[in-house]
């Protein structure tokens, strides 16, 4: 990379809640970052839609410094810094910085989890660098950790809490009984969810950080299409109650395993996680990542995933990096996918299935909910069963069964044979069991 002399100019391309907590910290810390780097960051601009617009929360910038053309505030700066979000006009807008010479640093997951790998490409044949860390939970060091730290080890799973919104959605629900529609408002009330959730609730922002962790935990390409994805919404107050009489809780977890040379799963569903294991005490908006490694054994990291502050302490630790390597005309790891793992698709996981069934309490049902899956090779771990109280002048019997682990795909066909079964008057929900 060439050396940038003089101050490192920057071009901030976005100024919401992000955006402008990024500008208030190179404000705040301008003396100290200047030392860290070795030289002064100059803020040249910031993008915001229309500059004549309010500044959020009384930000104290000046207002020639605001422009509505991110194209060109990001072809003269030495690092730009993409908080806008969406696939366009960011994706354009870091081509064109990276296409004059710029580094990037960006929180984009959406953008990242679809076109990360003809960013990463164009930075290299640049030679200039794209960072991320915010891209994926927040404020909490994962990404570099994966790329620098963990380089000489072998990661074979990760399972993340990376969506706060659903987290917290998930915990009112186990905390208070409540049930999905009222805890989505409660998180509506202060902020975590957005006005459409759809993005979060139905798994899309978390698939997006599924694929950036798969690529770089196993040296290879996952593109965020390639994610299996399930969201929160059938998740009801009774499956919360019922995680909870057979000692778990539900998550919505994305899980991006290795299957050795074979490929690699991606996945992002709920899950019932033991409450023993470390992620079940992720509470509220926080966000964990629990790594597997093969000598480095289990690891968590864990912090705020989301927000103005903690987001913006990740882009300004990401800017001082990339800046430094400017200042001494270096460049930090790029791209690593020498791997090239096919994306398995999720029937060839291995799981966990707790299947709720309503059943008629008669003899010889449970014989035969049993054969069912043992027709498949699926071998139950627990059964529980709860009286029917006889309402709709039924007696139904209320059956939670655990199964060992077994292939996805027998686990399949076997809650597609209990819908069949005549004994089995409903299955009422079927979440996988992870983190054991
Ligand atoms: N909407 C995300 C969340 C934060 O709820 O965690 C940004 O990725």
């Amino acid at each position: 990379m060439n050396k940038t002399r003089g101050p490192v100019r920057i071009g901030v391309l976005g100024c919401g809640t992000v955006g402008s907590e990024v500008v208030r910290l190179l404000q705040a810390s301008a003396t100290d970052l200047a030392s860290r780097i070795g030289a002064p960051l100059e803020l040249v601009g910031v993008a915001v839609k229309d500059p004549a617009d309010p500044l959020p929360g009384n930000l104290d910038l000046d207002r020639t410094l605001l422009t509505g053309d991110a194209l060109a505030l990001a072809q003269r700066a030495d690092v730009v810094v993409e908080l806008m979000g969406g696939i366009e006009p960011a994706r354009s807008a870091i081509l064109a910085a990276i296409g004059a010479g710029a580094s990037v640093v960006t929180a984009n997951k959406a953008l990242l989890g679809l076109h990360g790998p003809e960013l990463y490409a164009a930075a290299s044949a640049a030679g200039v660098e794209i960072y991320f860390e915010a891209a994926v939970g927040g404020a909490i060091p994962i990404l570099r950790p994966i790329r620098e730290s963990l380089a000489g080890d072998t990661i074979t799973r990760v399972l993340g809490i990376v969506n706060g919104t659903t987290n917290y959605v998930l915990d009112r629900m186990t905390l208070e009984g409540l049930d999905f529609g009222e805890a989505l408002r409660q998180a509506q009330r202060l902020g975590y969810a957005e006005a459409d959730p759809t993005a979060d609730i139905e798994g899309y922002d978390a698939a997006s950080k599924a694929a950036i962790l798969a690529s770089l935990a196993f040296h290879t390409r996952v593109s965020a299409d390639q994610v299996y994805r399930e969201g929160i919404g059938q998740i009801t107050a009774a499956s919360v109650e019922a995680a909870g009489a057979t000692g778990h809780v539900v998550k919505l977890l994305a899980i991006v395993e290795r299957k050795g040379s074979a490929g690699v799963i991606a996945r992002v569903h709920p899950s019932l996680v033991p409450l023993s294991h470390p992620l079940a005490s992720v509470h509220g908006a926080f966000n964990a990542i629990y790594v597997e490694a093969e000598a480095a054994g289990e690891l968590m990291f864990y912090g705020h995933g989301a927000g103005g502050r903690p987001t913006a302490s990740a882009v300004v630790g990401d800017l001082v990096t990339v800046a430094r390597h400017r200042v001494d005309g270096s460049l930090g790891p790029g791209e690593s996918a020498y791997l090239a793992l096919p994306a398995l698709p999720v029937g060839q996981a291995s799981t966990r299935y707790q299947i709720r069934l309503f059943v008629k309490d008669q003899p010889g049902v449970l014989a035969g909910v049993s054969r069912v899956f043992a027709a498949e090779g699926v071998s139950i771990e627990t059964v529980r069963q709860t009286a029917g109280d006889g309402s709709n002048g039924v007696e139904l019997a209320t059956l939670t069964v655990v199964t060992h682990q077994a292939p996805e795909r027998s686990l399949e066909r076997v809650a597609q044979a209990l819908r069949r079964e005549a004994t089995v008057a409903s299955v009422v929900d079927v979440i996988r069991v992870e983190g054991v």
